[in-house]
């Protein structure tokens, strides 16, 4: 009985290091940021959410505390001890209690309930002069639509490129970049260019330092705001199961001065320039041939369709990840591995395998590397 007894402390002394242990594996770099770390906001809504759980947290610690203690305080005071024993008194109801047991929690309740709801109305309207950003969640990356007339037709991927201390009026909705084996048999306007809206799962949109999660659900319209103080990275991730690659559905949120900013929306505006000669100019073709236009669209190319089913890539070079956040833009190996077989990357994706020569991959390179 006692060896017994010390090997399960053992157990949960082990259990207890490795947690220790674990929590290590978040931290990133020297400096111990955590990237993802919810309870380090960095803009005014993650703020206001961070805010909440610093008032209720302490409260539901007490409660925790108090609750537990008196089921354990119960279960010791009270065990059987072995022997018979008379039945203790028995007790049909104490008003005083009851009514102490249903005022208090009721005082507490709406005490956290004041600060909650005033939060999410101020959280659910956006300021006069917010940006307005569409997100489409897709298997498995982001989609990013800025819809103001200034900055109208800029569709970026994985990375939301923001000016930082301006609110960001999200838009959000989920559509799937696989095609119906009849696309008959989806309902009237359920195909638009970026996807069928049918087939769309649900998603999660998450930075944590930015702002609480939001859940994207097909057919509906969700919206969030996010804002940054400062200048950052800010990394993100979905945060609802949508399939085989759910995990590797990252992205980030880069946030940078307004100048910056508005130099990169001109920048992004643009359209790519045509290459006339050489490798990157075969690669222009295959982009075509290979049937990449079908899915792509990239600004300036001859052949452009501007389909939204994949990633556009008119400036696929200015981005730092692809894939779903988690190969490098600038890596060659990386471009070449995709190119060759997207699943074996990333589970599910749905980006066919072309079964392209190591010829064409290379042209397929240079040009893309011409997307700046
Ligand atoms: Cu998208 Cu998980």
């Amino acid at each position: 009985m006692r060896v017994r007894r010390s090997r399960s402390a053992t157990g949960w002394a082990l259990i207890a290091v490795l947690t220790l242990l674990l929590s290590g594996c978040a931290v990133a770099g020297d400096d111990g940021d955590i990237p993802q770390n919810a309870l380090a906001p960095a803009g005014p809504v993650a703020r206001a959410q961070d805010a909440l759980w610093d008032l209720a947290f302490p409260i539901a610690v007490v409660v925790f505390i108090v609750v537990q203690g008196l089921i354990l305080y119960a279960l010791f005071r009270f065990r059987s001890r072995g022997q018979e024993e008379k039945l203790p008194k028995q007790v049909a109801g104490n008003t005083r209690l009851e009514i102490g047991w249903t005022l208090l929690p009721a005082v507490v309740l709406a005490f956290i309930a004041v600060p909650t709801v005033s939060t999410i109305f101020a959280l659910s309207t956006a300021e006069e002069d917010a940006l307005n950003v569409r997100v489409v969640g897709k298997q498995y990356w982001w989609e990013f639509e800025y819809q103001d007339p200034e900055q109208q037709g800029v569709v970026t991927a994985t990375q939301l490129v923001i000016p930082a201390g301006r609110e960001i009026q999200l838009d959000m909705q989920s559509v799937s970049a696989q095609q119906p084996f009849d696309p008959g048999a989806l309902p009237q306007g359920e195909i638009d260019p970026r996807g069928p809206v049918a087939l769309g799962v649900i998603h999660s949109f998450w930075v944590p330092q930015l702002a609480g999660k939001v859940d994207v659900v097909p057919g509906h319209t969700r919206h969030m705001k996010i804002e940054a103080d400062e200048p950052g990275l800010y990394l993100g991730q979905c945060a609802e199961f949508c399939g085989l690659s759910h995990p590797n559905m990252k992205f980030s949120v880069l946030a940078q001065t307004p100048e910056e900013f508005d130099a990169w929306i001109e920048a992004q505006a643009q359209e790519a320039e045509v290459a006339e000669e050489g490798l990157a100019a075969e690669g222009q073709n295959l982009f075509a041939e290979q049937g990449c236009v079908s899915c792509h669209a990239v600004a300036g190319h001859p052949d452009n369709l501007d389909i939204r089913i994949g990633p556009n890539l008119t400036h696929f070079n200015t981005r730092e990840e692809f894939a779903g956040g988690i190969l490098d833009v600038q890596n060659d190996d990386h471009l070449r591995a995709w190119l060759a077989n997207p699943q074996a990357e990333k589970p599910g994706a749905q980006m066919p395998n072309l079964n392209l020569s190591e010829g064409d991959i290379e042209a397929l390179v240079a040009y893309l590397r011409t997307l700046d």
